[in-house]
């Protein structure tokens, strides 16, 4: 099984990420990090000599090269279910989480960042009230939903293993009642 954490940027995807892993034995992976290190540069730089439309595919690519791994974590970028069909390979890769952060805290957050071409330029609050909006949707389509404000990343992690949990023991039994109440056609 896998957990896939989805989100706006800074909502602490990547080190809510790494404790989860830590602490149920998982491995895991920065779908960001690994583009950047596979394709020799940074996420910044493929916007630039590329385009954002060139980063979506790589995302894409490896949404599907990703299907066959199990027991993993995987922190995705804030962007990710802008492309359609990424939250249907998402859902076929394991179960899907939300961290909904506080927009607060993301501008705060995110207020320097200059490693972030999603941001750059100017009306930077705007720009983050306006992308959030339009994501929220599809971040809203996840398996589960955790609100992390005023929360720490530990306090996040936790929360996540147990609601994941929660999560899974209601599809299990969703799926036996069905089982059970299938008509015997034998
Ligand atoms: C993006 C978010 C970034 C990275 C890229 C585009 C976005 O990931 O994938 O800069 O469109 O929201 P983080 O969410 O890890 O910052």
């Amino acid at each position: 099984m896998n957990l896939i954490l989805v989100g706006f940027m800074a909502s602490g995807k990547t080190s809510v990420g790494r404790r989860i892993g830590r602490r149920l034995g998982f491995r895991f992976m920065d779908t960001d990090q690994f583009i950047e290190s596979e394709q020799g540069t940074t996420i910044s730089e493929i916007f630039d000599i590329g385009s954002e439309e060139y980063f979506r595919g790589l995302e894409v690519q490896l949404l599907k090269r990703i299907q066959p791994l199990d027991n993993y974590i995987f922190a995705t970028g804030g962007g990710i279910l802008a492309t359609d069909g990424n939250m249907a390979q998402l859902k076929l890769l394991g179960t899907v989480v939300f961290l909904n952060a506080d927009i607060e805290g993301i501008i705060q957050r995110l207020e320097n960042d200059s490693r972030r071409p999603m941001l750059q330029g100017e009306n930077f609050r705007e720009r983050v009230t306006e992308l959030l909006a339009r994501r929220m949707p599809g971040y809203l389509e996840s398996d589960v939903v955790i609100d992390t404000a005023g929360k720490t990343p530990n306090q996040v992690a936790g929360e996540v293993i147990h609601r994941v949990g929660d999560f899974r023991r209601l599809v299990a039994q969703s799926t036996d009642s069905q089982i059970l109440t299938q008509p015997n056609t034998e």
